[in-house]
């Protein structure tokens, strides 16, 4: 059943920014989407999103499909307007009916290294989701910087071993958000995860950092993180472990291994392949399943809408 929460009011927002210093940032556009009204919010439905990539310049375009040895032509690279991606994305969340009581953004979410003129961006973007009384979450990508994060946006901070690493306790499932923003977790980070999964055997879990565990298969070649060896035998040798989440790749991709199901997340900006997915993913959970919703940006894109289980039964 959804849980009703008390999201904070416009007055609190207002207050909170002009602490912070970040209501002059705020564009008309933003606080026009934010509601004052007492909204349903589940407490079991989750937004997934990865690969926001916002740039210190709010009207930025790029190709996301060039980079060195690309397949695609010169001439037919096909351009996103960064910023409109997260800002079509927050509406539909806000939104939905329930609102989901937690987002996630599994890393990059800033488009070059993490400057503090990109994070004030982005907090431009998300703020209207606190409002709206959802949980906002991060992860570290390689193109995120922890301190300036934690700095410029101090609620999104979770510092464990010096990294951003996190455990949300949910009714039908524990999620523990890894730091693999320098492409590696590190024994320490990887011993924290054994420890965080042992301490919770009987409840399903599900795991969220920002590089794929192995080389990518999808149309960019990809090495992914360096322990990821390391990490998927932590999760073979536990039954509890139920998916891995990752972005990194651009790209909407599911595949198994055993009991783990390894979900890549699509960016929610630009993607790598001409014509690819991107968006976000709209998460339900209960006492048997994740089901997982692809919602596209473009709502013609063949994908929207595409669906994915990961069983959390059978302990
Ligand atoms: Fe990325």
């Amino acid at each position: 059943m959804p849980i009703i929460l008390t999201p904070i009011t416009r007055r609190q927002f207002l207050r909170s920014s002009l602490a912070s210093g970040s209501l002059a940032m705020m564009t008309s556009h933003a606080l026009a989407d934010v509601g004052s009204d007492h909204v349903g919010v589940d407490s079991n439905r989750l937004a997934l999103l990865a690969d926001t990539h916002i740039s210190a310049d709010g009207n930025r375009v790029y190709p996301g499909t060039k980079w060195p040895d690309s397949p695609v032509k010169e001439s037919e690279h096909e351009s996103v307007h960064i910023a409109n991606c997260l800002i079509q994305t927050v509406k539909r969340v806000i939104a939905l009916k329930p609102r989901p009581a937690h987002l996630i953004i599994n890393g990059d979410c800033t488009f070059g290294r993490g400057s503090e003129a990109e994070y004030e961006q982005f907090l431009k973007l998300v703020e209207p989701l606190r409002i709206a009384g959802i949980t906002v979450h991060v992860t570290i990508g390689n193109h995120d910087n922890r301190q300036n994060l934690w700095k410029l946006i101090p609620w999104l901070k979770e510092e464990h071993m010096g990294v951003q690493a996190d455990v949300i306790e949910l009714s039908h499932a524990n999620l523990i958000l890894l730091d693999s923003g320098n492409g590696v977790l590190g024994d320490e980070q990887l011993n924290w995860l054994v420890s965080q999964l042992d301490a919770r055997p009987y409840k399903p879990a599900l795991i969220f950092s920002h590089f794929n565990p192995y080389p990518n298969r999808g149309v960019r070649p990809i090495h992914g993180m360096r322990d990821g060896a390391s990490l998927l035998k932590v999760l073979a040798e536990r039954k509890h472990a139920k998916a891995y989440f990752y972005g990194h790749t651009h790209e909407w991709q599911h595949d198994q291994r055993d009991h783990l199901q390894l979900i890549n997340q699509p960016a929610v900006s630009y993607y790598f392949g001409k014509g690819h997915a991107h968006g976000w993913v709209d998460m339900k959970l209960t006492a048997m399943s994740a089901d997982l919703e692809l919602n596209c940006i473009n709502r013609n894109h063949p994908q929207h809408g595409d669906r994915r289980q990961v069983p959390l039964k059978k302990l």
